[in-house]
């Protein structure tokens, strides 16, 4: 996969799956724009590139704002003289139930994820048009986004909203050769490692030994590395037709999430009401209801965690 003189940003890239994707980009060719938070994170990944060959500088700045969007589009093209590739990474958890989720912990997992992916993927839109020869934007969804998940209002919601923004971009965004997809990724980080049903075997990696079938093909768990594989392949040539995707990769895995659509109609002539829907329900739409939420995974021997 040759990306060759192609430039990348990838936010949120100066530790786990951002780095590993500003790693893969690099070693395909890219320059690449690493961020995060501070300045010593960033600069400490952009070396860990440079020092291996690869061509990269580090711009900290907090995404979420259009601010900072500029600023790492401006940082491309100002240290590399363009933008083909905008990997929107950076990310933040505040797990909480509903009734005890507070507005703060609301608003920062939405601006740090919704907000600093609209931001980012439009300044890279805006720019890209302005070059005129395409473009990939890949942003990063989860399945929580993709089924909800216990304890994660505020972070399901805004993987939610990625993967509808990814719909509508690939539409807005065709003619001008950007594609859009969404890496859905699971992977042992920082983000993880505290999940109680795979810490033993996250600690065992950290000591060298493999992680084990089930969690690898299972549950399509495994290393940031694993999951960087789509990234230069999504920023390449050989997937300029793939586009409004939400694409599962972890682990041995890869997998493409469906869309939502209707799975069961009903029709009633002249339209329906009240009881004539409770009366059919449980026999026509309500048959089958859609099951929400991640799967628990399944341990051998362990049963459900
Ligand atoms: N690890 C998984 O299994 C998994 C699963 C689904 C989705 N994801 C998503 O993948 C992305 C990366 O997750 P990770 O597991 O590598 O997490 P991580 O916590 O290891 O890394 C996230 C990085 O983003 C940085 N960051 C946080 N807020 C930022 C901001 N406002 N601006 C710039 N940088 C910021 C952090 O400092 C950190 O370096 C996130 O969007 C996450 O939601 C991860």
């Amino acid at each position: 996969m040759d990306l060759t003189g192609k430039v990348a940003v990838v936010t949120g890239s100066g530790r786990g799956l951002g780095l590993a994707y500003a790693t893969a980009l690099a070693r395909a060719g890219a320059a690449v724009v690493v961020n995060d938070l501070d300045a010593e994170t960033a600069e400490r990944a952009a070396t860990s590139i440079t020092e291996a060959g690869g061509r990269a500088v580090a711009e900290a700045v907090a995404v979420g704002t259009s601010e900072a969007a500029q600023a790492l589009v401006d940082r491309a093209v100002a240290a590399f003289g363009r933008l083909d590739v905008m990997v929107t990474n950076a990310g933040i958890l505040r797990d909480k139930v509903l009734w005890k989720m507070t507005d703060e912990d609301f608003d920062a997992v939405v601006t740090t994820h919704l907000r600093g992916t609209f931001t980012c993927a439009r300044a890279a839109a805006i720019r890209m048009r302005e070059q005129g020869d395409g473009g990939s934007l890949i942003m990063v969804g989860s399945p929580a986004g993709q089924r909800g998940n216990f304890g994660q209002t505020n972070y399901a919601a805004a993987k939610a909203g990625i993967a509808a923004m990814v719909r509508t971009w690939s539409m807005e965004l065709a003619r001008a050769g950007i594609t859009v997809n969404a890496i859905v990724p699971v992977a042992a980080t920082a983000m993880t490692e505290t999940i109680p049903a795979f810490a033993p075997y996250i600690e065992a990696m950290k000591q060298g030994a493999p992680l084990p079938g089930f969690l690898r093909k299972g549950e399509g768990f495994g290393t940031a590395a694993d999951c960087a594989a789509l990234v230069p392949f999504l920023a390449s040539g050989a997937a300029r037709s793939v586009t409004g995707q939400c694409i599962g990769i972890g682990g041995d895995k890869l997998a493409l999430w469906s869309h939502p659509h209707e799975t069961a109609v009903a029709y009633a002539d002249g339209g329906w009401s009240p009881e004539a829907i409770a009366a059919s329900w449980a026999t026509s739409v309500g048959r089958e209801p859609q099951t929400t939420g991640i799967p628990a995974p399944v341990i051998p021997g362990g049963g459900a965690a």
